[in-house]
């Protein structure tokens, strides 16, 4: 399938690689941009052979937010019963497999919001966060205001959305926003390498692990921990718990079949 707005390819048979590509706006999230992101989420989600996602975007721009010039002029009317930014941003929700956001350049409003939608974040040194809607007159409308505190605290969230300042990579990485900071030319292979080790596990595990860790900002610890558990249990049912662990019982390589 081919998109406007996007880059969709594969390595290795088995990650897919979705890159935004709105260079001129630096990577804008606008409607369209957002529908084929959505589509390309739910192609890959939904391929048997791919076992891991990426999103990235270029070395200058993760993305610079929501589209600024088209949301210019929507009225209220527009936007609630448009259902603006639920409508196609909340996909990347329902994805089961790992989506791994790799950050170079501005991951700014919208951009920081759809980088903390994936489940890690790995930044080049040059990557600059921040959720700067407070100089347009609104604020983070695609769950920065919820999401930014729980990776990094209440106060720099405060301060990051009240001041609209940007976090360099190395405050990032210290703030626990993301997970690894690499050297922007090392970026794409960190990345690779990511990927491709968790889509060489076994995909039901690595299924159940991303709905579990999610699961802890749902619910209390008690509720949390009881669904680990039955989570846990339930993977001594799947082939795969066998020829994990009669693997390294008998000193072997593992070969999952995802079943
Ligand atoms: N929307 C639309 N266009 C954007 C954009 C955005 N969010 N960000 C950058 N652009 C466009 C610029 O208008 C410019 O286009 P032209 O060349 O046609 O004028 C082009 O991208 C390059 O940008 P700059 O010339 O501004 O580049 P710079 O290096 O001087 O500055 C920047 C880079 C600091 C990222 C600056 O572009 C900027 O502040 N962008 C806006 C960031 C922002 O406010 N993001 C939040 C958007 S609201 C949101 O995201 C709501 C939500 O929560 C979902």
């Amino acid at each position: 399938m081919n998109y406007e707005n996007i880059e969709v390819r594969t390595e290795a048979g088995t990650v897919g690689i979705i890159t935004l590509n709105r260079p001129k706006a630096l990577n804008a999230l606008n409607d369209a941009l957002m529908t084929d992101l959505g589509h390309a989420l739910k192609a890959f989600d939904a391929d048997e052979a791919i076992g891991c996602i990426i999103v990235t975007g270029s070395e200058r721009a993760f993305a610079a937010g929501a589209d600024i010039r088209a949301m210019a002029n929507y009225s209220f009317a527009d936007v609630y019963k448009g259902d603006f930014i639920t409508r196609n941003w909340e996909i990347i929700r329902s994805v089961r497999k790992p989506v791994i956001a790799a950050v170079a350049g501005f991951a700014l409003g919208g951009g920081c919001e759809l980088a903390m939608m994936c489940d890690f974040i790995i930044a080049a040194d040059n990557a600059k966060f921040g959720q700067p809607e407070i100089k347009i007159g609104v604020i983070p409308g695609a769950g920065g205001t919820q999401r930014l505190p729980r990776a990094v605290g209440k106060s720099k969230a405060m301060d990051m959305a009240l001041t609209a300042r940007m976090m360099d990579a190395a405050e990032a990485e210290r703030s626990g926003l993301v997970s690894r900071v690499v050297p922007l030319d090392k970026l794409a292979d960190e990345a690779l390498g990511a990927a491709l080790v968790i889509a060489g596990f076994s995909r039901i595990a690595v299924m159940a692990a991303k709905e579990s860790v999610n699961r802890a900002f749902e619910s209390g610890l008690s509720d949390g921990v009881m669904f680990e558990r039955r989570l846990f249990h339930s993977l001594f049912a799947s082939n795969d718990q066998k020829e994990g662990m009669d693997a390294f019982v008998n000193k072997r390589e593992p070969t999952f079949t995802h079943t």
